[in-house]
Parts: C-alpha cells; sequence; structure tokens
C-alpha cells in the first residue's frame, strides 16, 4: 500500500521547489495535498499542472494569522482531514555584518519561519486526527553558524524550539513532531543565497558549501522529499521530538 494512502496532507511554502518536489512525492504516494503559498495564480498553475483531483490550492501567507485559520478550514473542506503539516515556507533576508544587518529584514525572517510555523501549528493541531505527523523544514542552518547570516540562522535554531516543545504537547494524540534539515539544496533559493554570501566571503559560496560537506555536492529537492515523506508516514511511527539532518554529512 501506498505510504500515505488515506492521509490529507498540508504543504506551506508548497510552490516552491523543496514543497513541490514533496507534494508531488505525496501525490504519488497515495495523500491528498493542499498546497499553501502566496501567489494564487502560480497555486492555480500548479494544481492545473499536476492535474489530481487530490491536489488543491489555497493562497496564504503563513504569517497572517487569519489566513492560516482560513487555511486549514479550506482543507477541511476540501478533503474533510488533516493528518500531516509540512510546515516549510522560508525565506532568507540577506549576509551582511552584525551592524549592517536591518532590524526589518531581521523582522521579516522571524515573521515566516518562525511566527508562520507557530500559527500554521497553532491553528492546525486541534484540527488533526490523532496519530499524525508535523514536520518543520528547518536548515542545516539550524545546527551551525555563518558570518552574517543572523536572521536566518537564528530563526532555523528557533524552530528546533517549538518543535520540541509540540513533540511533547502531542505526544498524548500520538502525533509526532520533527524537524527536517537540509543542507545546501541545488536550486534557486541556494543559489540566491550563494551570491549573497560569497560577496561578504569573498569565494565562490556554492564551491565553499560543497568543500564543508563530505558527499561533495549540493542535495536535491526530491531528496529533502524522500526524507519528509519518511517523517510524515508511518515508517516513523516511533520518531518524535528529533532533527533529522538530510545535509550530506555538513554538520556532522
Ligand atoms: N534551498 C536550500 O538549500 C535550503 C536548505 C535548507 C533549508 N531550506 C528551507 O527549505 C524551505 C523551502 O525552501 P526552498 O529551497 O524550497 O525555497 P523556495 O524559495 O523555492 O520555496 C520557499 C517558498 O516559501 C514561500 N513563502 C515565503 N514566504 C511565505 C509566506 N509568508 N507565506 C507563505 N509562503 C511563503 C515562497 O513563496 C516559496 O514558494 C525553506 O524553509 C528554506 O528555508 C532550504
Amino acid at each position: 500500500m501506498a505510504a500515505l494512502s488515506g492521509k490529507t496532507c498540508l504543504i506551506t511554502g508548497g510552490a516552491g521547489s523543496i514543497g513541490l518536489a514533496t507534494a508531488r512525492l505525496f501525490l504519488a504516494q497515495g495523500a491528498q495535498v493542499m498546497l499553501a503559498d502566496l501567489d494564487s495564480a502560480q497555486l492555480d498553475d500548479l494544481v492545473s499542472q499536476l492535474g489530481s483531483e487530490n491536489i488543491a490550492g489555497h493562497a496564504t501567507d503563513v504569517t497572517d494569522a487569519a489566513a492560516v485559520s482560513d487555511l486549514v478550514d479550506a482543507t477541511l473542506a476540501r478533503f474533510g482531514n488533516i493528518d500531516v503539516v509540512f510546515s516549510n515556507a522560508g525565506n532568507f533576508g540577506q549576509v551582511s555584518p552584525i551592524d549592517q544587518y536591518p532590524e526589518d529584514v531581521f523582522d521579516a525572517v522571524y515573521q515566516v519561519h518562525v511566527k508562520g510555523a507557530f500559527l500554521v501549528c497553532k491553528y492546525a493541531v486541534p484540527k488533526m486526527r490523532d496519530g499524525g505527523s508535523i514536520v518543520i523544514t528547518s536548515s542545516v542552518a539550524g545546527t551551525r553558524g555563518d558570518p552574517g547570516v543572523y536572521g536566518y540562522i537564528t530563526a532555523k535554531h528557533a524552530q528546533i524550539g517549538l518543535m520540541r516543545c509540540l513533540a511533547k504537547e502531542l505526544a498524548p494524540r500520538k502525533i509526532r513532531v520533527n524537524t527536517i534539515h537540509p543542507g545546501p539544496i541545488d536550486n534557486s533559493f541556494q543559489h540566491a543565497v550563494e551570491d549573497d554570501l560569497g560577496k561578504l566571503i569573498k569565494a565562490d559560496a556554492g564551491e565553499f558549501f560543497d568543500s564543508q560537506t563530505p558527499l561533495g555536492r549540493h542535495g536535491t529537492p526530491d531528496e529533502i522529499a524522500q526524507s519528509v515523506l519518511f517523517l510524515a508516514s508511518d515508517q516513523s511511527s516511533y520518531t518524535t521530538g528529533t532533527m533529522l539532518m538530510v545535509d550530506g554529512g555538513m554538520s556532522g
């Protein structure tokens, strides 16, 4: 039987690289999938491209509590249940020395990663079926420091705290909560990061990341999706409160 047969999965950042790769895999594994992201026209296009009655999209800014509450209601109205929440929306901010790091950029990064993940859980958890799974996309950046990455790295650390609190609160309901920690992924999000970081370290940041990664390369969105599937499905039935590194060994 498919790993997510009969399960409804809500994915934020669902129009992005990792979110969409995960949605495709979840669909192939029998799930019903609600994609949430900022741009409704983009979501409509993706849903029609995927061409399945088991997928829908709902334009949602995860930093807006009313919008997140609507998203949860829309998911229930369309599919009836919520079993899996993949809180994955993300922005990067910028790379600057601490004295030049803008406060508004810092706040905007926290709004998406920390408050956004908090709101998605706050509104989805009361409506989730017992026995489900929450996966929050942190990063290898949640386990290390790099110069100038003040918003993103501290926010990715903060998501681990959210996961740990929730894992304990939701264990009686058999809802598992884990973070996934991708290393550098070969996609436009990471390429933008590398352009920015490269200027600060005055070197090719893509090569820098590969040199820090024992497997010697960037990962792919599909490799992350496979690991999210493990956490989302009953294959990880005894795994909660943990950090799954999918980073080519970078954090080791
Ligand atoms: N790409 C990498 O190398 C990498 C590595 C580690 C972790 N991550 C994390 O993976 C997650 C997905 O990133 P990605 O690589 O697929 O990048 P991406 O830019 O392709 O996807 C991120 C998505 O989040 C959406 N988003 C941003 N702000 C939002 C908001 N307020 N409300 C709703 N949606 C919003 C964007 O529109 C975008 O579609 C992010 O949390 C990112 O921090 C990425």
